[in-house]
């Protein structure tokens, strides 16, 4: 971009900034927003974190709205744990493939099959498929969560990315769905060997929504939340990071003299990237969209979502 467009797109970012200010006084609103938000969108945010974080926001804050910048599921999740305020999405279109890969037919399906196991289902799920299951988890918990179920089979749902890299740390029989993320799935062995080729002082960290071969190659291995943490603590001062790109803005802010280098350029979640600040002003302006999950839905839901943040 031009220095004039430059200019004149910063100075439209200050004015939207402080508009959102005096939207979320006059409404008690409180920003909500995921590591993979665009920056503007975190620079507004009241909290970032990721999706373990954010649902323990929202079932604790006591602000009456909720604005979530994350995608669909996670609002949902917002709005299943606090029934009673408004839970707003800057952008409906805002939807997690992953999530999208399976169904409440599909698991009663699996069920049926293995009528003794217990569902633990990823976060990335929507809502009905939530109201099927024992227990939700995020990478930040998955393998304490497995060990906790009552249950030495277990059905995991959806991400088979992350059941493999669990798998590992289990001795429990695991039934793994065939979801995963189209953006961390993308990363190749190839495109990490290149990687480490070009810096060959920086660790590699990465997700375990990655492939099980890249995940292999990890210095580390961790949910957003978990690499962010390593990064900052470690005393080494490079990083190729295999995850999405996103979380650069928290990595750049805790560790402003390290260096982070995002494994290849197509780790972008294109979903997470419909947000921004004009959409924020929109959505508390005109109070929608808005998260709606009908009850008998939310309520079993919900004790799937409890029994995760009881979990120690
Ligand atoms: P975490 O937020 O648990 O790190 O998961 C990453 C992700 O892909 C969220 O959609
Ligand atoms: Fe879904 Fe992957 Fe995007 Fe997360 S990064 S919202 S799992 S597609």
């Amino acid at each position: 971009m031009e220095a004039l467009a430059l200019e004149r797109k910063a100075e439209q970012n200050r004015e939207l900034k402080e508009r959102i200010a005096q939207l979320k006084k006059e409404r008690n609103a409180i920003i909500l927003a995921h590591y993979y938000q665009r920056d503007e969108i975190q620079e507004v945010a009241d909290f970032r974190g990721d999706s373990f974080l954010l649902a323990q926001k929202a079932a604790s804050t006591d602000a009456d709205v909720i604005v979530f910048c994350g995608v669909h599921f996670m609002g949902e999740s917002a709005k299943i744990l606090a029934p009673n305020k408004t839970v707003l999405i800057p952008d409906e279109r805002a939807g997690c493939p992953m999530a999208d890969m399976v169904n409440v037919d599909g698991l009663r399906a699996l069920k049926k099959k293995h009528p003794n196991a217990k569902v633990v289902a990823y976060i990335n799920t929507s809502a009905d498929v939530k109201s099927e299951t024992d227990i939700c988890c995020t990478s930040a918990n998955a393998i304490k969560v497995i060990e906790a179920v009552d249950s030495d089979e277990i059905i995991w749902v959806p991400d088979k990315n992350l059941g493999d890299y669990v798998s590992k740390f289990t001795d429990k029989k695991m039934i793994i769905w065939e979801g995963y993320c189209n953006t961390h799935d993308m990363l190749t062995v190839k495109d990490v060997e290149e990687m480490k080729a070009q810096y060959p002082n920086a660790q590699f960290v990465v997700h375990p929504e990655c492939r099980p071969e890249v995940v292999k190659m990890g210095d580390f291995v961790g949910s957003t939340t978990a690499i962010i943490k390593y990064c900052r603590e470690s005393d080494c001062q490079e990083f190729i990071v295999g995850t999405e790109d996103g979380t650069g803005y928290q990595l750049r802010l805790d560790s402003p003299n390290k260096k982070f280098h995002f494994a290849t350029k197509y780790l972008v979640c294109p979903n997470m990237k419909v947000n921004n600040l004009k959409k924020v002003v929109k959505c508390l302006e005109t109070n929608g969209p808005q998260i709606y999950v009908p009850p008998h839905v939310a309520d079993k839901a919900r004790a799937s979502l409890e029994r995760m943040l009881q979990v120690k």
